[in-house]
């Protein structure tokens, strides 16, 4: 049972033309508690506010939280529509199991996402590139100084009306090749959607950001050698036809939209390999004129075009500078689904 209480002061809803990435939010919000006793309890609907917690509690000392983030699209005949949101939550009870979070049941998530998406469906912009992005997240609520596992959580699912994640929307962007500073290495939490894996980035990032760079690309932790993802995205390279993403080793976000590109690309006839990949293989591919493409993948962006790379001190220019074919393909075929353009052969929407 989810019990739905509704705002008495409803907000006013910002313009669909100039909506900046997660700063609106909706006027509801998803709420359950976890206890050993009770175990997940208490589901449900309520205004979006502010909500206590003990200065103590241990989310805020050690770390314990997880997310994810996904989308809901209105069409034009008002249909809401979902890309896998099930992967999404079933990622979700991954992070959980590796941050010792108590699993939740995906089916409860999946109805209680579907009423609150109900409850906020006037929330959901229609415009060219505009969705509604969804944050479900859990934190360890326990008020107590010592490292431990939490017994008790909170697990919330918030919405913001969004635009393009990028504020240049779709235009290519630069990356710079981290060679100092490590997101995750074999056998950390590289694979898991929790918070702290985005606090170690930040001070590659802001370097990154200072040099003139959008993001950073990520090299292996051990040896800073093989590629591995963007800030907030799985990265593709094009060489020489054959199209390639790190395998999932444990360091990288297994990513929805990465696991659908490599899908859509086996269908079509692509050669597409998860293997690992040198940054010295990309480098000369480019020397040699074969570095044909690059692009990252994310819920966020869906697809993004990568026009230059930065490593040591050298710029690399990708392909021509532009946005390639087989990137451009990708974001219309996977947009085209998700909008209802083209057949959803794989099964992936979720109608609301
Ligand atoms: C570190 C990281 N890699 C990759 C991705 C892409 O994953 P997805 O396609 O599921 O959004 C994300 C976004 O969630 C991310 O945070």
């Amino acid at each position: 049972m989810i019990k739905v209480t509704l705002t008495k002061n409803p907000k006013s809803k910002p313009q669909c033309d100039n909506l900046v990435f997660g700063r609106n939010f909706t006027d509801h919000m998803f709420m359950m508690n976890y206890n050993p006793e009770k175990g997940w309890h208490d589901a449900r609907i309520i205004p979006y506010s502010p909500f206590e917690i003990s200065p103590s509690a241990l989310v805020f000392h050690y770390g314990q939280a997880i997310f994810e983030g996904m989308k809901a699209y209105k069409g034009k005949d008002g249909t809401v529509t979902m890309f896998r949101p099930r992967d999404n939550f079933l990622r979700m009870n991954r992070s959980a199991d590796r941050l010792c979070i108590p699993q939740f049941d995906v089916d409860f998530a999946m109805q209680a996402l579907a009423k609150l998406i109900e409850t906020e469906k006037d929330w959901i912009p229609q415009a060219e590139g505009t969705s509604l992005y969804i944050r479900p997240f859990i934190i360890a609520t326990d008020p107590c100084l010592g490292v431990k596992i939490s017994d008790t959580y909170a697990f919330f699912i918030i919405l913001s009306p969004v635009g393009s994640y990028y504020k240049n929307g779709f235009a290519p962007v630069s990356l710079y090749v981290e060679d100092f500073y490590t997101r995750a290495s074999s056998g950390g939490t590289g694979e898991a959607k929790c918070a702290g894996n985005y606090a170690t980035c930040l001070k590659a990032e802001q370097k990154a950001k200072s040099l003139g760079y959008d993001q950073v690309l990520w090299l292996d932790g051990k040896e800073k050698k093989f590629v591995e993802e963007v800030g907030s995205m799985n990265m593709f390279i094009v060489i020489d036809g054959e199209v390639i993403t790190a395998k999932l080793d444990g360091t990288i976000l297994p990513g929805i939209t990465r696991n659908s590109i490599i899908t859509v690309l086996k269908d079509k006839g692509y050669k597409v390999s998860e293997r690992s990949l040198s940054i010295d293989e990309v480098l000369s591919a480019q020397k040699q004129g074969k570095l044909n493409e690059a692009f990252g993948t994310g819920t966020a962006a869906v697809v993004s075009p990568v026009a230059k790379l930065c490593y040591k001190g050298t710029d690399y220019i990708v392909g021509d500078g532009k946005m390639g074919k087989i990137t451009n393909m990708l974001y219309d075929t996977l947009t085209g689904i998700q909008k209802g353009k083209y057949e959803d052969k794989f099964g992936w929407l979720f109608k609301i």
